[in-house]
């Protein structure tokens, strides 16, 4: 059922309009992303994937043979590069917020939705798997708090839906990121130009 809705959402159904997935590491991007793509049979990419395919080793060997510099410069180029004929749901890293040519090319590829989450349940999330470079200093706790403070307002400022997903397991926010652009779609009416629409009703208010 919800595949089909996900298609008449008049958002996913545009030539290559997308559903962007930006939040914090932990906000379950990829896990989602994939729960996404079961119920909407559209096609992901991943823009950690395609930077960790064009250097030929994963992300934290990215960061620790070449530093962050050159991991960001390459989730640009992805980014840039990203032209996705069909609608495609795109997962993004957690960061790729802090470069505003990057937020231009997110805004290009169709509706941004925001994975958000308690900070401690983000944080417990994004620690568990132990692999995430940016934790890996001496105090990961602390500089999650940094980037959380540093990229909230950015998440907000760009996201045209937020989905709150600390109670919820990846498939019940799959579900919550479907049934609000469907009501997204159904809010702006058919036929109506549903981007521009949604963009001018920002900022999205943690009540959405
Ligand atoms: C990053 C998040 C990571 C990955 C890289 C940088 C960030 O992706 O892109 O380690 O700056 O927050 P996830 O959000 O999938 O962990």
């Amino acid at each position: 059922m919800l595949e089909l809705e996900a298609w008449s959402l008049g958002i996913v159904n545009q030539p290559g309009k997308s559903i962007v997935l930006i939040g914090m590491m932990g906000a379950g991007k990829s896990c989602v992303g994939r729960c996404l793509q079961q119920r909407t049979k559209l096609a992901l990419v991943d823009t950690d994937d395609i930077v960790a395919s064009k250097f030929g080793i994963s992300i934290p060997e990215i960061f620790s043979k070449y530093g962050e510099q050159d991991f960001r410069e390459a989730e640009t180029q992805a980014l840039r590069e990203l032209a996705p004929v069909r609608p495609t749901i795109i997962v993004t890293g957690g960061g790729i917020v802090l470069c505003e040519t990057n937020v231009d090319f997110l805004k290009r590829l169709g509706v941004i939705v925001w994975l958000d989450g308690n900070e401690e349940t983000l944080f417990e999330r994004a620690s568990r798997a132990r692999t995430r470079p940016l934790l890996k200093g001496e105090n990961p706790r602390e500089t999650f708090t940094q980037l959380l403070q540093l990229q909230l307002p950015l998440y907000a400022k760009v996201a045209h839906v937020r989905v709150e997903t600390s109670m919820l397991t990846d498939e019940e926010v799959a579900v919550a990121v479907l049934s609000k652009l469907r009501k997204l779609g159904r809010n702006l009416g058919a036929g109506s130009s549903v981007f521009a629409e949604a963009t001018a009703d920002k900022p999205i208010p943690a009540t959405r």
